[in-house]
């Protein structure tokens, strides 16, 4: 940052921000949805602390740049779970980018999780993305991931296909998976975040136990999907078995990637509080695209 950069004024959920907030979304984020969308990612209740929205102003009522910090419970290993502050919906108002904003803004998140009792913050990136370079920077680790584009349109599903209860979907996500993963605590929970309930979304199992989430809705930045590529050792084998292909999903196993056309990502971990050191980066990651908010 140059010594001329104006210090801007840091807010911690300012009263009634919400709306200028998601207004900024709209206005800055292509593609974020709308007060729907805004509830489910920063609103709902996930069985963890609520989101935090951080912005920066001019001093004055004019948003600069913002950022949420929403939380999850992390399993990592044996009885182990962590609380994570995941850093999401950041934006910053075009003539203010490539001041630092989002830099200081990741700064803040840090002493802001830490205050919550987080262990460590995450964040979602794509390689492309321009918020990249200052993740990496503030980052201590990183996990590759990579994004599996949904698409292709609806099709219908396979009709001997049968469609798993919520519970087993449930049970299955937490039993079966490699890697650190979040912990959801109820299948209510559950299937709300992985959008099981809604109606764009299929879960079928084909013949011969493999499963997988056929379409799922289109959800503010992205398409949500519950895809456990542990549990689906195939996917083109799942695709093939329910007729249908290019399922939605984020991966974090090198074994799915080279198997599916996909975009190259990262998962980045970033120390929370001011001294506090980084705690031990899992070998492995058990991440989807629905864990994001
Ligand atoms: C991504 C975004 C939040 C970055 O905000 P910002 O306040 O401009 O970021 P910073 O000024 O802190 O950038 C720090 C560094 O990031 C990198 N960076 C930021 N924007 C970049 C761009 N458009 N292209 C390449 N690198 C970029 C640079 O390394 C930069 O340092 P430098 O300016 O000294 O070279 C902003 O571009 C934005 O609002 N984009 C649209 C919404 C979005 O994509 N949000 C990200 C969600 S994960």
């Amino acid at each position: 940052m140059e010594a001329s950069t104006p210090a801007w004024n840091f807010l911690l959920n300012p009263p009634g921000v919400e709306r200028a907030y998601l207004e900024a979304l709209q206005r800055h984020f292509a593609g974020w949805g709308g007060h729907a969308e805004f509830v489910w990612w920063f609103r709902r209740p996930v069985g963890a602390p609520a989101a935090d929205l951080l912005v920066l102003t001019t001093g004055g009522d004019t948003l600069v740049a913002g950022a949420a910090v929403t939380y999850r419970r992390l399993g990592v290993g044996s009885e182990r779970q962590e609380l994570a502050g995941i850093v999401t919906g950041a934006w910053t108002a075009p003539q203010y980018r490539r001041r630092g904003c989002f830099s200081e803004l990741i700064e803040r998140a840090r002493r802001v999780a830490g205050g919550r009792g987080a262990t460590l913050l995450l964040a979602f990136c794509s390689a492309e993305q321009p918020a990249r370079a200052p993740l990496a920077k503030a980052s201590f680790a990183e996990a590759e991931g990579w994004h599996i584009p949904g698409g292709g349109g609806e099709t219908p599903p396979d009709r001997r296909a049968r469609r798993p209860s919520n519970a087993d979907l449930h049970r299955w996500f937490h039993e079966n998976r490699v890697g650190a993963g979040v912990d959801y605590p109820t299948v209510e929970i559950f299937a709300e975040q992985a959008l099981l309930n809604h109606p764009l979304t299929r879960v079928a199992e084909a013949p011969g136990g493999l499963w997988g989430v056929l379409a799922a809705a289109r959800s503010g930045g992205g398409t949500q999907a519950v895809i456990a590529e542990e549990l689906m050792p195939d996917p083109m084998a799942v695709a093939a078995a329910l007729g249908v292909w290019r399922l939605p999903a984020y991966t974090t196993d090198p074994v799915v990637a080279a198997k599916v056309p996909c975009t190259r990502s990262y998962v980045f971990g970033i120390t929370v509080g001011e001294e506090t050191p980084p705690p031990p980066w899992p070998a492995r990651w058990a991440l989807h695209m629905m864990d994001r908010a």
